[in-house]
């Protein structure tokens, strides 16, 4: 723990912090001091006892200090490592078809209405205001086509305060859809303007994402240039990958000179450590290999796999492999914009695993919650900025009330902070995170400036 004493501290918290580190997934810190600076950064993490001293080190009253209450706690904020913005607006229906089938119906349809800039407003303002009181401080988006409604969801998002990985889908064949359709070099070309003008508005926490829908959506030709644009930028890398049996059979027959579905992407350079697949129910262990080798990273996101029937993530053998791995909500496959719905159904999963093998060692809510935090952080390699409270990183954080009068969780007598995280992650929700932090600034409750979501 190196502190920063020559940090301008902003604010200085009191209370349970709970987080994971490298080590451990459940590091649980009581009666703990945590001293914010003015750049939204964790100047220090240090035991309460300590506070004369830290007041005099670091210049603060210790009069000013926040002291959280005995049924309170912060965590880092969850990190949502796949979600369809545009999706948003038809989440919790549409849930009656296998994954190709349900593209082709419901989802390119929905895409295209993306072209209306204000409809896109509408509902990318909704996303971002539910994500982030559901406790999303980050979110890795696919956007739809459409360049100047991508950069309009990099820019509510950095209104709002949420930290976010945005990307301009592209496809360029096997769009069935009239008006969702794109050329090769239309998509190449926007691409590069996308990203040229998101990075150009220097949005403190919103990057651009180089995002080939998946591999039935994109010819060889298009992969390649989308490759090489991520290779020459430096830039993050999204798709998705083996979701579903039928998917996996027709990237087969797409791309007959390629060993296995992840060969493909890896062929066009795609597979950096930069990457984030969605996914990968039914990849094999040398295609994992590939995964830990290259540094690309997957994004477990089991309530889509089982809504859409698609499949069910061993993500024991995911760990297994070493490969970095967060969870995701994949808005609309996945019905809930819920990390914490992310979270059970991870378990739920991983117990279904259970059932069908005794033998299958179940993941424990301690390891579902760092998958959804410092997991999250590593698989879209964000964790030298976020993911827990080291030092050094950013604030991005959660405060819980598991009491919180009118929500959902009945405290019968006064628990430990173990209790209250466990019952937190299976029984909570909105109405018990009273506060999200992103990079120290307060987004949740929104600031009234913000207050623009009755646009109708
Ligand atoms: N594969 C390609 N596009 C999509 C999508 O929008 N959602 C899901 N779940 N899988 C996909
Ligand atoms: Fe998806």
């Amino acid at each position: 723990n190196s502190n920063r004493p020559n940090a301008d501290i902003s604010h200085v918290y009191r209370g349970t912090f709970i987080h994971s580190t490298q080590q451990t997934a459940l590091q649980i810190l009581e009666d703990t001091l945590l001293g914010v600076d003015t750049d939204g950064k964790i100047a220090f993490i240090e035991k309460g006892a300590e506070l004369n001293q830290l007041s005099q080190i670091f210049g603060f009253n210790p009069s000013e200090v926040t002291q959280l209450a005995q049924h309170e706690l912060f965590m880092p904020g969850l990190v949502d490592t796949h979600i369809h913005a545009p999706q948003y607006c038809y989440a919790g229906t549409a849930l009656d078809m296998p994954l190709l089938q349900w593209l082709n119906t419901y989802t390119f349809p929905v895409e295209s209405r993306f072209k209306d800039l204000e409809f896109a407003h509408r509902v990318y303002t909704q996303v971002v205001q539910r994500t982030l009181r559901n406790g999303t401080t980050t979110a890795c988006y696919f956007a739809t086509i459409h360049t100047d409604a991508s950069l309009l969801l990099g820019q509510i998002a950095n209104d709002f305060g949420q930290r976010a990985l945005v990307g301009k889908v592209c496809m360029d064949r096997n769009n069935s859809v009239k008006h969702y359709k794109e050329t090769n070099q239309e998509s190449q070309e926007e691409t590069c303007r996308f990203i040229a003008e998101l990075l150009n508005k220097k949005y403190p926490l919103v990057r651009p994402v180089v995002t080939p829908r998946f591999a039935p959506s994109c010819t060889g030709a298009l992969l390649g240039q989308l490759g090489a644009i991520a290779k020459n930028n430096n830039l993050h890398i999204q798709s998705h990958i083996s979701e579903n049996v039928e998917e996996v059979k027709l990237v087969k027959e797409l791309f007959p000179e390629s060993e296995s579905y992840t060969d493909v992407y890896h062929k066009y350079n795609l597979l950096t450590d930069k990457t984030v697949m969605a996914h990968g129910c039914y990849l094999t262990d040398a295609e994992l290999a590939l995964f830990r080798e290259t540094g690309a990273s997957l994004s477990h996101c089991p309530n889509s796999n089982i809504s859409l029937c698609s499949g069910m993530l061993d993500v024991r053998n995911v760990l297994k492999h070493k490969v970095k791995l967060g969870l995701g909500t994949d808005v609309a496959g996945g019905y809930s914009a819920s990390m914490l719905d992310a979270v059970r159904r991870a378990l739920d999963t991983s117990k279904v695993l259970t059932i069908q093998d005794p033998e299958y060692e179940t993941l424990t809510f301690e390891e579902v919650f760092r998958l959804a935090t410092l997991g999250g952080s590593h698989a879209l390699s964000l964790d030298d900025q976020t993911g827990n409270f080291e030092v050094g990183k950013d604030f991005d954080a959660l405060r819980v009330n598991v009491a919180a009068a009118g929500g959902p969780i009945d405290m019968i007598q006064c628990e430990g902070p173990k209790v209250i995280l466990e019952k937190f992650l299976n029984l909570g929700d909105d109405r018990n995170i009273a506060e999200v932090f992103v990079a120290g600034r307060k987004v949740v409750p929104f600031s009234p400036s913000l207050n623009i979501a009755s646009i109708s």
